[in-house]
């Protein structure tokens, strides 16, 4: 048995912890891993090579993927599914395990439905992939986020000033929510949840009354204000900077755009800060990197056991599998339940 491992999407902290797990358990079982460079691309490139015990060893604790990573789509190509097919045929690989977020699990699935023997494993910062309590990364994302409102807290303290921190979080503000809860955050800004600037601002000001000179908001990428307050183009928040290779709009920019209007409508002195990559970077908490190495094991016993078309997830703390149909039918988005427990400290 030769299973073909690739990474896609952005990268995030447990990668590395799963492509070990693979090699580890595949190894029990005697079959050969090969990791394929660069995602999808690196299929249409023939570019893979066999992992060994060694290849692996020591890595459990480094972020990014050893392998690289692309958000190509073998499916936005010219002849995109034949040459997949051939490609796939050519490698010798009887199965594929594609290690990616919610716009890899959809490759996969088309993959899948044109023949390819594929199982998914769940990997995003954002936690929004469905079927999935948790996808490895966000707990890092997290922790790194609370740390960044720490320091923040510190300046905003000492200057008086009204602090905005843009994190990651394109359709689902589980990064936002969970750090604000976490960091102390006085407003969160998430995009299951229209806001009006105007609101925030009469927590802000209702905060100064009662002496706190001071106040952090956190707010998602993908956050929308309501259109009655928006009187500006995406294009001109800047928020809208072209499309990546998954043919997602790329976003960054509305936490600049909040900090200039809540300092032109209310006086506040207001800095914006975007974490941006530094959330994705770096040494994966001991949770992902758990979380990472029982989907890898898991991957592997789909893979003995004939179950393609699936992709592992977590539920109530139990590692299982669905179907990639299931996992892309809708985007897991915040639990408005604990976006009300944030809501209790927003004054
Ligand atoms: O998909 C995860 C994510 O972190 C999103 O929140 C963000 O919009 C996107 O990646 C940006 O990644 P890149 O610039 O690498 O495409």
């Amino acid at each position: 048995m030769k299973i073909g491992i690739l990474t896609s999407g952005g990268d995030c902290p447990g990668l590395n912890a799963v492509v070990r797990a693979i090699v580890r358990k595949a190894d029990h079982l005697g079959f050969e891993t090969f990791g394929i460079y660069n995602g999808w691309e690196g299929i249409f490139d023939e570019s893979y090579k066999q992992l060994t015990l060694d290849s692996v060893s020591g890595i459990i604790d480094r972020g990014g993927t050893i392998l690289g990573t692309s958000r190509f789509s073998p499916f936005m190509q010219e002849n995109g599914k034949d040459t997949l097919l051939h490609k796939v045929a050519r490698s010798g690989f009887d199965t594929l395990i594609c290690i990616g977020g919610e716009g890899s699990m959809h490759v996969a699935q088309l993959a899948y439905e044109a023949g390819v023997k594929i199982i998914g494993v769940p990997k995003t910062i954002d936690n929004d992939i469905y079927g999935t309590d948790y996808t490895f990364g966000f707990d890092t994302a997290v922790q790194i986020a609370t740390d960044a409102i720490g320091r923040l807290h510190t300046t905003a303290e000492s200057h008086h000033r009204v602090m905005v921190l843009e994190v990651m979080g394109r359709n689902a503000g589980w990064i936002a929510l969970y750090s604000g809860i976490a960091g102390g955050a006085d407003v969160v800004i998430i995009p299951e949840k229209k806001t009006k600037i105007n609101d925030v601002i009469e927590v802000l000001k209702s905060r100064y009354r009662r002496g706190k000179a001071f106040s952090i908001i956190v707010v998602a990428e993908g956050a929308h204000f309501l259109e009655d307050e928006m009187k500006i183009s995406d294009d001109e928040m800047k928020v809208y900077k072209g499309k990546d290779d998954f043919g997602r709009i790329r976003l960054g920019g509305i936490g600049q755009f909040l900090a200039d209007e809540i300092e032109r409508r209310s006086g506040f002195t207001t800095r914006a800060t975007i974490l941006g990559y530094v959330q994705r970077g770096g040494v994966p908490s001991a949770f992902d990197r758990i979380l990472g190495t029982r989907y890898g094991v898991h991957a592997v016993e789909m893979v003995r056991d004939d179950k393609f078309g699936r992709m592992c997830a977590l539920k109530s703390n139990k590692i299982i599998d669905i179907t990639l149909a299931e996992a892309i039918s809708q985007l897991k988005t915040v639990d408005l339940d604990i976006y009300e427990v944030a809501q209790v400290f927003f004054k």
